[in-house]
This record gives structure tokens, C-alpha cells and sequence, in this order.
């Protein structure tokens, strides 16, 4: 399920985080490639763990944590720092499919990408192509969101980077490890509490909404691995 979150940041911290980006030291994106990207990876990226990035990072993980809608679509277990990266002059990053494992920087630690997530950070008119280009059983989704949104998929899905032929795209990334791994059982939690959230909105049915809240929980209980 590809899923938008919207207003992940605040158009303040949208336009604070690019005025810092502006000024940064860009590096190659191949340095943090597998194998199979690097052959199709045409961008540049700001350094892991360098002081902007965490700074930055940081902000978007404090914002994520609040949002109830990418709690509710990624169940995350742990998020990787947010990385941050730069298309200009027909940049782009040809089909890939995003490495199943990461190291977690500083720790040897593992995390199983379950989900990819791409926080835009510059707006769709300010640059032509970039679109970011996800294939699910559907066919392709072609992704370019405002300022501040988030774009959640699958790390399953084969996807790619339009290039960016116009201007400059801006870009936080990143991977979730999810409290349940299995996407289909994951899709089925986010369904029934989008729709568990939308009787609470309408006041419905007291005994039936618990009901409903109890089976969410239990299906949960279920299926998480922490
Ligand atoms: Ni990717």
C-alpha cells in the first residue's frame, strides 16, 4: 500500500530545513548505494551522521512520532536516521529495489526494511521530473508531493527517480522497520483502524466501535514481533 502523510512538517520547518540544505556539503549518493543502486544512482546526498543531518533527522523523527497516521500505516519498531538528498541538472536514480537490511549507524544493529518513506521538501513547481515512480501489482505510481508530505511504500516495490530536469529537489529518506513484517497483515490493521478512527468521528455505535477497538488489538497481538 502506498500511503501519503501529509503536513509532516510545518511549512516553517520546511523552509528552515532547505535554508540549511542550501549551504550544505553534498556528497556523492553512491556512497551509500548496494550494489544493485549504484548502477542506476545519478544524485548527491548530505554525509551520514554528519551534524546537519542528525540535526534534521532529528527534527523529522520528533515529527513523525507525533503523527497519527504514520503510526497508525507503518507500526514502526524503529525508524533509520532520516537521510537527505539532492536531484539537480537530470539527476536521477534508475529502477531499484532498496536493500532489504541497513546497518544502524553506531550500533552493528540490523534493520529489516519493511518500508521506504520519502519526506519532500521542496515544492512540485519549483522543479519539472523528479517524480518518484513506485510499481505495486497496479502498475507504476507516479509520487511528487507537496512540501511537508511523506510518501510511505512498500520496500518490496521496484521504484525510481524521475530525473529532476528543472530547479532542485530536496528530499529526507528513509526506512521503518515495522512492528509486523507481513505487509498484508499490515495493510489489514491500517484498514480496520482508518475505519475504526472514522466511527470514533461520527459517534457510532458505542458497543460496537469497543468490539471492533478489541479485535484491532488482538489481530495486533497477534501478528507484532518486538
Ligand atoms: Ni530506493
Amino acid at each position: 500500500m502506498i500511503v501519503q502523510i501529509p503536513a509532516v512538517l510545518t511549512p516553517d520547518q520546511v523552509q528552515a530545513a532547505c535554508h540549511a540544505l542550501d549551504r550544505a556539503p553534498w556528497v556523492d549518493g553512491l556512497a551509500t548505494a548496494g550494489h544493485q543502486g549504484a548502477q542506476v544512482k545519478r544524485n548527491r546526498q548530505l554525509a551520514e551522521g554528519s551534524p546537519l543531518a542528525r540535526e534534521l533527522g532529528n527534527v523529522v523523527l520528533a515529527a513523525l512520532e507525533r503523527h497519527p497516521l504514520f503510526i497508525s500505516a507503518a507500526l514502526p519498531n524503529e525508524v533509520y536516521p532520516p537521510m537527505f538528498n539532492r536531484y539537480e541538472g537530470g539527476e536521477t536514480f534508475g529502477a531499484h529495489v532498496d536493500n532489504a537490511v541497513r546497518l544502524l549507524p553506531g550500533s552493528g544493529r540490523k534493520l529489516r526494511t519493511d518500508l521506504s518513506a520519502t519526506l519532500f521538501l521542496t515544492e512540485p513547481r519549483s522543479y519539472d521530473g523528479g517524480e518518484l515512480l513506485i510499481e505495486d501489482t497496479y502498475g507504476a505510481h507516479a509520487v511528487k508531493l507537496p512540501a511537508g508530505d511523506l510518501v510511505l511504500y512498500p520496500s518490496t516495490s521496484l521504484h525510481r527517480v524521475e530525473p529532476v530536469t528543472r530547479g532542485v529537489r530536496l528530499a529526507s529518506f528513509f526506512w521503518v522497520q515495522s512492528m509486523v513484517a507481513d505487509e498484508g497483515e499490515r495493510n489489514l490493521l491500517f484498514d480496520l483502524d482508518t475505519a475504526i478512527q472514522r466511527l470514533n468521528q461520527t459517534g457510532a455505535d458505542d458497543a460496537a466501535r469497543l468490539q471492533l477497538t478489541g479485535c484491532y488489538h488482538n489481530l495486533l497481538r497477534r501478528w507484532i514481533k518486538v
